[in-house]
């Protein structure tokens, strides 16, 4: 059984002292329940303070939004592994939309990055999606298997037992216009089942795939309640508390959990 995780992007959003104000008011209307894991990924500048607003015992993790894949050296402006860490972060986000078509992020960096979350103990959700022009030529499951090949190359099974997978289809990211669950869910088998036939059937049952791209808390249920979907990577609806908090408590909902 694959544990939900629910993750928020807050991308380039919140100060460090409004972060510690928006965690206090989460937190007082959150379910924290075991059946459903919970990552906040605020920007680097407010990690720490989100980390000792949260406290030493909470079961909500921290992620980071990006990584280079050196663990210290002259990088003006990067950020480690080593960092992050050091930050009690367990997270990070790799290869979003927004990292590869705004800051021209390669696979071959993706693929460094991956490397380097895994060898210091950080846990990659690795994304890829298509742009609305590949969905429209049918190139879909092509480009996405072929985004976790770049991504994914040269791992042993313990180490894709680490890696999450977000399916962040570009024309929903941000644009209000989420998949459809069988668009979702037609995406996470082709993801399974590159999986499978690249490592082997365990680590694919075993891997999560998360949805994202506009999931609100009025499509949350429908999308969260397919067996398929793993859990969703939230962006914009994760930075209002109301809105964030809702979208856990429809993962709750999911059968068998
Ligand atoms: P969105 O962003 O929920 O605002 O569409 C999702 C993401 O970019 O991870």
């Amino acid at each position: 059984m694959r544990t939900p995780l629910i993750v928020g992007n807050w991308k380039m959003n919140k100060t460090a002292s409004e972060a510690a104000s928006f965690v206090r008011e989460l937190l007082g209307k959150l379910t924290v329940s075991p059946k459903v894991e919970l990552v906040l990924a605020p920007p680097f500048t407010a990690l720490e303070s989100v980390r000792l607003t949260l406290g030493p015992s909470s079961k909500i993790g921290l992620g980071a939004q990006n990584l280079h894949w050196e663990p210290q050296g002259a990088f003006t402006g990067e950020i480690s592994a080593l960092m992050l860490r050091d930050l009690a972060c367990t997270y990070v986000i790799i290869g979003h939309s927004e990292r590869r078509n705004l800051f021209g992020e390669q696979d071959d960096a993706i693929r460094k990055k991956v490397g380097a979350a895994l060898k210091h103990e950080l846990r990659p959700i690795l994304c890829v999606g298509e742009s609305l022009v590949e969905r429209e030529s049918n190139c879909t499951e092509a480009l996405v298997t072929g985004q976790l090949a770049a991504g994914l190359s040269g791992l042993s099974a313990r180490e894709l037992s680490a890696v999450t997978i977000a399916y962040e289809p570009i024309w929903a990211v941000g644009t209000g216009r989420a998949a459809t669950t069988e668009q979702a869910v037609a995406v996470h088998c082709a993801i399974r089942a590159y999986v499978a036939s690249g490592w082997s059937k365990q680590a694919a049952d075993g891997i999560r795939i998360l949805y994202g791209g506009s999931v609100t808390p009025q499509n949350a249920e429908l999308l969260l309640t397919a067996q398929e979907i793993d859990g969703a990577l939230v962006g914009g609806a994760c930075l209002k508390s109301e809105s964030f908090a809702t979208i856990i408590d429809a993962s709750l909902k999911k059968p068998g959990h």
